[in-house]
């Protein structure tokens, strides 16, 4: 997607070899016009398939997931992190996700009420690195006994080993902007071939 790569350029700033900052416009200040045009860009790739909801994690996958939702038509749902008060005397699956960026395991949640055998989930999220939140919310759904339909991801570090993870599972994983590498603070981005 040439706009979120080129606002990538433009925007995002190299922490280090492994992490991009990209705070102005989707991890804490969030552009929502380009946030409407990557729900749309999602809409578009998974076209051909039966969706019935959208599936992310709190908190920075929320943005791109409600726009994704609202251009499906379909509700958005985030799984907590946290055992939060409304989840409280609820069913709830939930999954253990541990992240080598944070070096911290999280459990996330979702109730039972909102995901059920019937459904056909597409999962959004934010980043794809090692592919542990993609998975934990994988096995969310599966406990469910819904279809996982495909993994939407705005930007994957391809240098990481998510995507691989993830299609060696099974999985459709489609990327909107994928990094080739963040070395000498340059950022690279896969070359796609033009059909
Ligand atoms: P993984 O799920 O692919 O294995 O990734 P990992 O655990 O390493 O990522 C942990 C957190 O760091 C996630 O956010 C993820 O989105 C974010 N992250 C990973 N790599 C980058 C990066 O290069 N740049 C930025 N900006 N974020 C990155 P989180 O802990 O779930 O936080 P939240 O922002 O959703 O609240
Ligand atoms: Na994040
Ligand atoms: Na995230």
């Amino acid at each position: 997607m040439e706009k979120l790569k080129q606002k990538i350029l433009n925007d995002g700033r190299v922490l280090s070899e492994n992490v991009l900052k990209v705070d102005s416009f989707l991890n804490h200040q969030v552009d929502p016009f380009l946030m409407k045009e990557i729900g749309d860009e999602f809409a578009n790739r998974f076209k051909n398939q039966v969706i019935t909801k959208v599936l992310t994690l709190e908190s920075s996958g929320i943005a791109p997931a409600l726009m994704t939702a609202l251009a499906l038509g379909v509700p958005l749902i985030f799984a907590r992190k946290k055992n939060s008060l409304t989840l409280q005397n609820q069913d709830v699956v939930t999954a253990e996700v541990f992240s080598y960026t944070k070096q911290e395991t999280n459990t996330i949640a979702v109730s039972k009420k909102f995901v059920n055998a019937n459904d056909k989930v597409l999962i959004i999220d934010d980043f794809l690195a090692n592919g542990e939140a993609s998975l934990g919310l994988i096995r969310l759904i599966e406990q469910t006994g819904a279809e996982v339909i495909g993994v939407g991801i705005v930007i994957e570090k391809s240098f990481q080993i998510g995507r691989e993870k993830l299609e060696n599972a099974g999985y459709h994983v489609e990327s909107l902007a994928r990094i080739l590498s963040l070395k000498n603070q340059q950022i690279q981005f896969v070359t796609e071939e033009v059909l």
